[in-house]
């Protein structure tokens, strides 16, 4: 009875006592939670990059990384596995012990070798900001996209009767978000980008914009050319028509699916308006004080237009999106002599390219010597060409405006507001078919709606930073 009694006392109190090992993470956080059994099938066999933090609840640095080490979950989301193990957890103090932890948290970066299973762990011991955590994660995600030239595309497209899928690109390095899907479908899709340059391989395939994704479905079925977002989801279910993805897709969190699929689309006719580096690559939100000092804030990289040829086929055809065109002046070198407003554009630029990709907005220089650059200058009744102009063009509803606050501008452009001039005749080239037509409509109908989903998200989004 006497011990009956302190069983029940201990009981009791035990019940009220916090348990030690409550995970520090809830189950609604994008860090997903592996145990000693889990950390097998899900890290050490994944054929993704993984980062695992070793932690215990108590332990005050754990706390203080948390909220950034989230936002690094978030930010690699479909990139990169972003995982915690709760070392205080009786349960796993062995296997803890087994990874050689001696103190927390302890990162390490687990990343798939050539052995199946045998992965390569090194502990991370950079910065414990997002941004840092991310870039080195991202460095990692293994690379199986095959670049290719005019000269051996032939050779790679008959080796096998194996579906394909080739990203056609301005760029000369593979984002992240292509290096997720050859993961996705390693055994099933093979992967390669080719860039815009390769002018035989861009004409085979009637590539006139970039990037462009097309998938070769295998043996004599036609190119089917990507027309959707460039985003992970709606990607991976267009390429799930040539081939199943693989069982352990690095994990995608639910508030992001996007509803939108065009797995049925054949047209050849692409939008050219998103850049998978702009709206895919992670882009990290760190507070001012989490900000590693030395390093030197990103300049966007505008993408040129330095034909005539480009700048039409891109931004000035009557079915062309939103652009917004930075027009250098006809000085040697392109950021000499920037007027006040571009000046102040360009400087606040990190802000303005993480803006611009939010929204998708497509962003390109435009060099002097690009013929059109002079002709749309004269078209528009813009100044000479000693200034640099920075003007928004939409040539399927036709309208353009000059850049004032960048900010304010962004932002207008995107709402529909603001004054707006009717694009001179002449100034857009034609380019008609009414199915094409009627399709770019429904196109532009699911992008607002898309727009509107994003507008919610930033919101939310907006909040979490404030409780930050
Ligand atoms: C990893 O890739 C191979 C193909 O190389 C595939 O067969 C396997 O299912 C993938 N593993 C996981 C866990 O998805």
């Amino acid at each position: 009875m006497h011990s009956n009694l302190a069983l029940a006392l201990l009981a009791s109190l035990l019940g009220v006592l916090p348990t030690a090992s409550a995970n520090l993470y809830t189950k609604n956080s994008p860090v997903l939670q592996v145990d000693h059994k889990t950390y097998d099938s899900l890290i050490a066999k994944s054929n993704y990059t993984s980062i695992v933090e070793f932690y215990a609840p108590w332990c005050g640095h754990c706390q203080n990384l948390k909220p950034a080490y989230e936002k690094v979950a978030k930010n690699l989301e479909g990139l990169a596995k972003v995982a915690a193990v709760n070392c205080d957890d009786d349960a796993n103090k062995p296997f803890c012990g087994q990874m050689g932890i001696q103190g927390f948290p302890t990162l390490k970066i687990v990343t798939p070798s050539k052995k199946p299973g045998k992965p390569r762990v090194e502990d991370y011991q950079g910065p414990r900001s997002a941004k840092a955590i991310v870039d080195a994660v991202v460095e990692r995600i293994p690379n199986h996209v095959k670049r290719l030239t005019d000269k051996d595309f032939q050779a790679w497209l008959s080796e096998d009767d194996k579906p394909k899928a080739i990203l056609f690109t301005e760029k000369g390095t593979t984002s992240a978000l292509l290096r997720s899907l050859a993961i996705d479908f390693l055994g099933g899709i093979k992967f390669a980008q080719i860039r815009n340059k390769e002018s035989g391989a861009v004409e085979k395939f009637g590539i006139t914009s970039f990037p462009t994704l097309i998938l070769l479905p295998g043996g004599e079925a036609e190119p089917v050319v990507y027309e959707g977002e460039l985003k992970k989801k709606p990607m991976v279910e267009f390429l799930s028509q040539a081939a199943q993805p693989n069982p352990d897709p690095a994990p995608a969190s639910t508030s992001k699916a996007s509803k939108k699929s065009s797995t049925s689309s054949t047209s050849s006719v692409v939008r050219g308006n998103a850049k998978p580096t702009q709206s895919t690559e992670p882009i990290v939100d760190v507070p001012e004080d989490e900000k590693p000092a030395q390093v030197p804030v990103k300049a966007p990289e505008l993408d040129q237009l330095p034909t005539y040829e480009a700048l039409e086929s891109t931004c000035l055809t009557s079915k062309s999106g939103t652009c917004v065109l930075v027009l250098l002046p006809a000085t040697e070198s392109p950021d000499a002599d920037l007027p006040g407003p571009a000046k102040e554009a360009l400087a606040s630029s990190s802000e303005l390219a993480h803006k611009l990709s939010q929204h998708r907005l497509p962003f390109y220089s435009v060099p002097a010597i690009n013929t059109g650059s002079k002709t749309l200058r004269n078209q528009l009744g813009l100044s000479e060409e000693t200034a640099v102009e920075i003007i928004a063009l939409n040539g399927r509803r036709g309208w353009w405006r000059r850049v004032a606050k960048i900010e304010a501008w962004v932002d207008a452009i995107r709402l529909g507001e603001g004054h707006k001039n009717k694009l001179p005749e002449g100034v857009i080239v034609e380019e008609k078919d009414e199915a094409e037509k009627q399709e770019e409509e429904k196109q532009e109908e699911e992008k607002q709606e898309e727009e509107k989903q994003e507008e919610e998200e930033k919101k939310k989004e907006e909040v979490e930073h404030d409780e930050l």
